[in-house]
């Protein structure tokens, strides 16, 4: 087909969903980008999202929450005494999945990191205490001794978006793959969605481009199977999926009492919890309804629920969700040989964008679109077994993810040193409270492997600044 043939296609398809203002500079144009602007808009789903725009753009999406929510049941961190046996052989056979190289580490890390305004892919993020090795590194060195550990292969699969696809490859080759093998690390690319005015209209990011946004962690369950990534899983005899996200380099992504549980459980995806902070902290909770365990947002559980006491007085939610998964590679692939559709949930952000009128760049200072994602934990009621395990969160929970305060970098850097002095004193070295340690993964990925380090101080001082 022409390309004028193509124009007029695509303009009626356009005008009937009220967006051929996307095609309002098209004569100005040069030939390539009018071809790639007319590829970029032939890509999308245009009923489907004209159907969107109406439900959440336009307007915030009714929450549809069922009509009993309990608190969803957890196994504790430390084994209760009748489960002791149970949590023994979820070890056991957490250990014989990693040992059979039947594990593959997953991290997302196609989101754009608003919040921390660095200049890069947030994995190219300078994370440790005193080294300040990035997050990347962290996860590689991380993976490479638990390789060791195990005497495995445990390939790494990174989901990038079109923002830091690019970057981040070269950030991997540029280092070497921090001693990894490239061939057990893949990169592949999560999908994009329009970003929209809150008036309903899809934004242009240049004369000759719609602006987009990634479509939410939630696209990992897509993209792992569009991209090959499953494929390639399959073929390597992996049947569990560990997944994290690229902000937390406390994450502890070989954990056999996880990965054993979730297995011995027959679950399908499965989580990692920590006890909130108060009933009203900033996280997802957990929570049962018809049997099927779900994640309700913060904002959108009922206040009455929120404070809802037992009859000990204690809040019933306490379980907060910190987005660590075990995914199973059968379930995604169940997931994805039918039509499966997570919710869209709606968030207003800053989008530079070109004004219609004078054609010029405008970079909002205040929130002034419309972006949808969808998010990995709306696949949790889609299961038929799902577990949740607690985890302790200074042991497993440091993320970066604002430029600074909470969930910033010294906040994520206090946590790495503060746990890497706990460890240290259960192997009996003697350490300052305000001691620096910066405890590289490659020495140990848990307590347990410090016995076997080699050339570990008798004590640390006050104030002093170690790298083990
Ligand atoms: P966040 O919710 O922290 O979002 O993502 P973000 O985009 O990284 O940061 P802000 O909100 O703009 O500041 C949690 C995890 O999910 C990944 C992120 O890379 C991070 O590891 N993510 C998020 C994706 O991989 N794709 C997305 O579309 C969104």
């Amino acid at each position: 087909m022409t390309d004028s043939a193509r124009y007029q296609q695509v303009l009626s398809t356009l005008t009937q969903v009220g967006q051929e203002h996307l095609l309002h500079f098209y004569d100005q144009l040069d030939p390539a980008a009018q071809t790639q602007l007319l590829d970029q808009l032939e890509q999308q789903d245009w009923p489907q999202l004209a159907e969107l725009i109406e439900s959440h753009v336009k307007q915030s999406p009714e929450i549809g929450l069922p009509e009993s929510i309990e608190p969803a049941p957890y196994y504790p961190a430390a084994a209760p005494e009748q489960l002791t046996k149970k949590y023994d052989l979820a070890v056991k056979h957490g250990e014989e999945l990693l040992r059979a190289g039947k594990v593959a580490a997953f991290v997302v890390a196609g989101g754009q990191g608003t919040r921390l305004g660095w200049d890069g892919p947030k994995g190219t993020y300078p994370a440790t205490p005193i080294q300040r090795k990035p997050l990347f590194q962290v996860f590689a060195e991380t993976i490479i001794k638990a390789q060791r550990k195990y005497g495995s292969i445990i390939p790494w699969y990174i989901m990038t978006s079109p923002i830091n696809d690019e970057p981040t490859r070269a950030f991997f080759k540029e280092h070497n793959y921090f001693g990894l093998n490239p061939k057990d690390v893949m990169f592949f690319q999560q999908g994009t969605i329009p970003s929209f005015s809150t008036e309903g209209k899809a934004l242009l990011a240049s004369p000759g481009q719609m602006a987009t946004n990634p479509d939410g962690h939630g696209g990992s369950l897509r993209a792992l199977h569009v991209s090959g990534a499953i494929a390639d899983m399959e073929q390597r005899g992996i049947e569990q999926i560990s997944y994290f996200q690229v902000d937390n380099p406390l994450i502890n992504i070989t954990d056999p009492l996880f990965i054993g549980m979730h297995a011995i459980d027959g679950a399908q995806m499965s989580s990692k919890m920590v006890v909130k902070v108060a009933p009203d902290e900033k996280v997802g909770n957990f929570t049962l309804s018809d049997g099927r365990i779900m994640v309700i947002e913060y904002s959108d559980l009922p206040k009455e629920l929120e404070q809802k006491l037992d009859a000990d007085g204690k809040p019933m939610f306490i379980a907060g969700s910190i987005a660590i998964h075990i995914i199973g590679v059968n379930f995604v692939k169940q997931l994805n040989s039918g039509r499966f559709a997570l919710p869209y949930h709606r968030a207003i952000k800053k989008v530079p964008h070109v004004d219609l009128a004078t054609g010029e760049l405008v970079e909002p200072t205040e929130p002034n679109a419309v972006k949808l994602e969808t998010f990995v934990f709306d696949a949790l009621p889609l299961c038929q077994m799902s577990i949740v395990l607690e985890t302790i969160r200074e042991n497993e929970f440091g993320p970066i993810k604002n430029a600074e305060g909470v969930d910033s970098a010294v906040t994520s850097r206090q946590l790495q040193s503060q746990r890497a002095a706990r460890w240290l004193r259960t192997t009996g070295v003697e350490v300052a409270d305000d001691a620096v340690i910066e405890l590289s993964p490659l020495t140990a990925i848990a307590p347990e492997d410090l016995q076997q380090a080699e050339g570990l101080p008798q004590r640390i001082d006050p104030g002093q600044r170690t790298v083990l």
